[in-house]
């Protein structure tokens, strides 16, 4: 028979995953810390679908990134338009934002918490099927949201204990800027093309500001005398990114303002950032973003302008268990009925739906008569108390109610059940 495996760079999530960071109930914790702290800064949800028109993404990340040229799941469907799964949340929002109008009421602040797709290679950290926390900030030109932005993020990291980090800055201007700097960096680069990379040579044609991020050492060699690009930023933007540095010392973040950093999506403008962990041997950026003052008008007649960054919930489950603290699951406390009498299943049925009415969680031990057996299931899957009705609980009417977190047990008659566990949950 064949064998059906979940396909390569994607994952399953459950109860007690020999991974640990596939651990459903980290997930669940990690998805709540992430809500609360979007609460925090003031932040509403928005969910999108998973797909959208390939167009967005094209027009919206640019079609000459690595993502929408490499590594998006594309297909057509029986209408055969072009569609794509969200290989990255900001468009998906930005698409929502006007087909709704929630730009009429300002500033707009919206997160999610979603899969996206990349088609890539899979390595520790990078997967095909993964997840991002994403905020987006519409309707603000400021350095100073910029700044609140990144204290978000680094806020975050720093409550989940995650001081193992570097942040970078950069400031890439405006379109025009860009446009220079690109006409002189092909300049310098032109007779060198031959010793580029083949990525490198394939970007000096479509997108030569990636040139700047690329990891290849003959690339890097090659880029020490080249003109840098903060030589060409207009004196606006530059005001811009001082303020933004001001704040981010008087709030105490340290930072490194790397000129190379340009991020792998068309859409910025301004400030671009970056958290990554210092840990090596996996990919390290726990997350990016940065300030997207054009991508309104490039998608709609509206101009907005905009600040947001998206971070790799993977990621930083990794680096969260990375420090080696072992994660305590306190979820809510739960009952276990053990019907052992022959007629004591109906009762059980009986007692858990009033326990249930009354929001008290409860299960049945339906797996045969061994008290052993069940109560070995009860410590194993976090039961904080057995309800056991054997033979003699049955004719007195009393059930034996074990306190498995106090290995104490006493009596309590049939008509005292809810009341006793209304009394204990409070
Ligand atoms: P991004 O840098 O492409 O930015 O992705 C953000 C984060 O998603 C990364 O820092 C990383 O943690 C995670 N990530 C990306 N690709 C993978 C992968 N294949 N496997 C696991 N994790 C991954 C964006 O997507 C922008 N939309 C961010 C943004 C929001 N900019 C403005 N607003």
């Amino acid at each position: 028979m064949q064998s059906f495996k979940a396909p390569k760079g994607t994952f399953d999530l459950f109860t007690n995953s020999k991974e640990p960071w596939q651990e459903i109930r980290l997930w669940q914790w990690m998805e709540e810390e992430c809500k609360k702290f979007s609460e925090l800064f003031g932040f509403s949800e928005i969910r999108t679908p998973v797909f959208e028109t390939t167009e967005l993404f094209a027009r919206g990340a640019g079609d000459s990134s690595d993502i929408v040229e490499k590594e998006m799941y594309t297909f057509l469907d029986k209408g055969e338009r072009s569609f794509s799964l969200r290989p990255e949340l900001t468009a998906c929002l930005v698409r929502s934002i006007l087909e709704h109008q929630l730009y009429t009421k300002l500033p707009c602040k919206l997160y999610t918490i979603a899969s996206c797709f990349r088609h890539d290679r899979p390595q520790a950290g990078r997967y095909r099927q993964f997840h991002q926390w994403s905020l987006e900030s519409i309707g603000i030109d400021s350095p100073f949201e910029d700044a609140e932005m990144i204290a978000l993020a680094y806020g975050f990291l720093q409550r989940l204990g995650i001081h193992s980090t570097v942040l970078k800055i950069n400031t890439i201007g405006t379109p025009d800027d860009r446009k220079n700097f690109q006409e002189s960096l092909k300049e310098f680069l032109l007779p060198h093309f031959e010793k580029l990379s083949p990525d490198s040579q394939r970007r000096f044609h479509t997108n030569p500001l990636r040139i700047l991020d690329s990891k290849e050492s003959c690339d890097k060699e090659l880029l020490q005398g080249a003109p840098t690009l903060c030589d060409y930023i207009n004196s606006k933007s530059q005001t811009h990114f001082s303020l933004l540095k001001e704040s981010l010392d008087r709030l105490g973040i340290a930072y490194q303002e790397d000129p190379l950093l340009v991020r792998g999506l068309d859409y910025y403008t301004d400030t671009v950032f970056e958290i990554a962990s210092l840990k090596e041997g996996r990919q390290n950026s726990l997350l990016g973003g940065g300030r997207y003052n054009g991508l309104f008008r490039s998608l709609s007649s509206i101009d907005l302008p905009a600040v947001g960054f998206a971070a790799g919930i993977e990621r930083v489950l990794l680096a969260y268990l990375d420090q080696g603290k072992p994660h305590l699951f306190t979820g809510n406390k739960k009952a276990l009925f053990i019907p052992l009498a022959p007629d004591s299943e109906i009762s059980s049925l009986c007692f858990a739906d009033a326990l249930r009415k009354k929001n008290i969680a409860c299960e049945l031990w339906l797996r045969g008569k061994k008290l052993s057996k069940a109560l070995s299931f009860a410590a194993e899957n976090g039961f904080s108390e057995a309800i056991i009705l054997g033979e003699e609980e049955m004719s007195q009417k009393m059930a034996t109610i074990k306190r498995l977190d106090q290995a104490t047990q006493e009596k309590v008659d049939f008509d005292s059940i809810v009341p006793y566990f209304e009394q204990l949950r409070r």
